[in-house]
């Protein structure tokens, strides 16, 4: 079960470094097989690393640049990221396609980068309100997917996680509308579907994870955790406060006996 914190511009320098400390107190008690991966602001990120070191936790950025080096002033290199010992780069985060206009086209730039410079993406995509009322789901999910991996290949060593985030459903700035269950297993069948037409189901089984984002917190986690087609999920505000995301990591891991717990990576 994989389990991102997505921490946006939420907390400064030195709340980023007490969160990360009290979760390496906490995370000593997860089972194996939890993958719980912290993304603060890239400068906190050089002192949430020193925090996290020989912890179990992992560490993301909420973005970087398509190139390594150059002359690209203000940008962050995806190999900086990797000497901080980031392992994971949140990508076309609606919040980035929104208020920096972020196109399919960059986000396809900087997911090569980050994995030529081995980081393992967390590629956002998910329609908005208007487009989910005008019946447009499916055909936005084909276009951020197909844009963002058109020509890239997944070699075996190479991770992609896709987060499906409806927009509407985030918690800020969303529509205050809870997705339901049933339609991120509908989305992220959709993923799957696209994932299979460009790689086929080997490389879904062997390189690819879906997760799910939108006010994901301690109540409603393991109606989406326990969806068959479905790795994790990506969370913001229920992860600003330790006890609040252990809260969702727990719920996710003893989910109350309802819905089917098979979560093998069946083809469609
Ligand atoms: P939220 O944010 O959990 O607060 O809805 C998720 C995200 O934007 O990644």
């Amino acid at each position: 079960m994989l389990a991102i914190a997505n921490w946006k511009m939420k907390l400064d320098v030195l709340q980023s470094v007490a969160l990360a400390q009290a979760m390496v107190k906490s995370a000593r008690h997860l089972p194996q097989g939890t993958e719980v991966v912290l993304c603060p602001t890239f400068l906190s990120l050089a002192h949430v690393a020193a925090a996290v070191k020989g912890s179990t936790l992992r560490l993301g950025a909420q973005d970087c640049f398509w190139e390594t080096q150059g002359a690209f002033t203000g940008e962050v290199s995806p190999a900086d990221l990797r000497q901080l010992d980031c392992q994971y780069v949140i990508l076309g985060h609606s919040e980035r396609r929104e208020h920096m206009q972020e196109t399919d086209g960059q986000v396809h730039r900087k997911l090569e980068a980050a994995l030529r410079t081995g980081l393992t993406p967390v590629l956002c995509i998910g329609e908005n309100y208007q487009e989910r009322s005008g019946s447009q789901k499916d055909y936005v999910l084909i276009r951020q997917l197909q844009a963002a991996l058109q020509g890239v290949t997944l070699g075996p060593d190479d991770r992609l996680v896709v987060a499906y985030e409806p927009v509407w459903a985030i918690s800020t700035g969303g529509t205050g509308i809870e997705a339901t269950p049933d339609e991120v297993q509908y989305a992220s069948e959709v993923i799957r579907h696209i994932i299979i037409d460009l790689y086929g189901a080997a490389v879904l089984q062997r390189s690819v994870q879906i997760v799910y984002g939108g006010s994901v917190n301690p109540s409603n986690v393991a109606s989406f955790t326990q969806l068959p087609t479905l790795h994790g999920v990506l969370v913001g505000s229920a992860s600003l406060d330790a006890a609040t995301f252990l809260a969702v990591i727990s719920a996710a891991l003893n989910p109350m006996p309802s819905r089917t717990t098979d979560r093998s990576n069946t083809v469609i």
